[in-house]
């Protein structure tokens, strides 16, 4: 295999490859054209090659660049290319909330996969999102990179704060041998919940470590809402973790603030980084497409 890494995850794309025992790993030429368009190349040909392109989507240059991308190896005349996208963008939009409102993620799932043969991604907001998409996919859990540091520190108690997150609370909690709440979400705004304890407590919490985990942190209002909640019932110590870290302007530091850790995975780069999901990503290509 050979593997490629778009420039939202040049980092992980190297790890990826040396999980992959050290697969010949490139990075694109990439610039702008003088009217702002995207120039981008790739290093020599293919031929019959097995290609991984690496590339998560958090913004809509990074979607243009991997669809770029994908065009690109197949001029190249790779064999198969399979599109490893960590951090899998609009996501969250999986069905219409509204009239008149697109369903986002079938409309990236379509798209990304045009050139590919296949697609891994990460901790979709919803793994039903998976069959939005016409050629296999696969979706790796963040969850075994986080349990991997969480198993060093001292945890009472996993909370998810919404119940969207309750099945990878609920797995995370088996792993740890661990129990576990799901608290009830009500979105006011885009950067606003009300977050209540659920009527049956597993165990009390004062003088508990307590673990917040959700798939994503955006503009850190849920998370920040939960520590709150969890500080009022006097908890010992909090630890927010998730496998995307977008931390949208001052989320970082509004975190930082409310809680005493902060853990993401490398599905983004950011400020939290401390597990990677390279092994994850690495089981899940050489488990479908074989090893290097
Ligand atoms: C929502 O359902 C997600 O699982 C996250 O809880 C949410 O996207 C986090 O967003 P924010 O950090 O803006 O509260």
């Amino acid at each position: 295999m050979y593997v490629i890494g778009g420039t939202a995850s040049t980092s992980l794309a190297e790890r990826v490859s040396r999980e992959l025992g050290n697969a010949p790993f490139s990075i694109p030429f990439v610039k702008r054209f003088p009217d702002g368009e995207i120039y981008l190349r790739i290093g020599g040909r293919l031929e019959g090659e097995d290609v991984v392109v690496v590339q998560s989507t958090r913004t809509d240059e990074n979607v243009l660049e991997l669809l770029l991308l994908a065009d690109a190896v197949r001029e190249a005349g790779a064999r198969r290319l399979v599109v490893v996208v960590p951090y899998f963008g609009y996501a969250r939009q999986d069905r219409p909330f509204f009239p008149g409102e697109p369903v986002s993620a079938r409309v990236l799932c379509r798209h990304v996969e045009l050139d590919a043969d296949a697609t891994v991604t990460v901790d979709l907001h919803s793994s039903a999102t998976l069959k939005e998409f016409r050629k296999p996919a696969y979706e790796a859990s963040g969850t075994g990179a986080i349990a991997r540091l969480l198993r060093e520190r001292p945890v009472d108690l996993l909370v998810s704060p919404d119940r969207g997150g309750v099945d990878r609370v609920r797995r995370m909690a088996e792993r740890l041998d661990k129990p576990w709440i799901g608290l009830e979400k009500r979105r006011i705004d885009s950067e606003h919940v009300e977050l209540t304890l659920p009527d049956q407590m597993p165990v009390r919490l004062e003088g508990k470590h307590v673990v917040i985990l959700d798939d994503v942190i955006s503009t850190g209002g849920t998370i920040v809402e939960a520590a709150r909640l969890l500080r009022r019932e006097r908890v010992r110590a909090i630890i927010a973790a998730c496998t995307h870290g977008l931390f949208l302007r001052d989320a970082f530091e509004r975190i930082k603030a409310a809680t005493d850790e902060i853990y993401t995975t490398d599905t983004l780069d950011g400020p939290a980084e401390k597990a990677s999901v390279a092994p994850d990503i690495a089981i899940l290509l050489r488990k479908h497409f074989g090893s290097p």
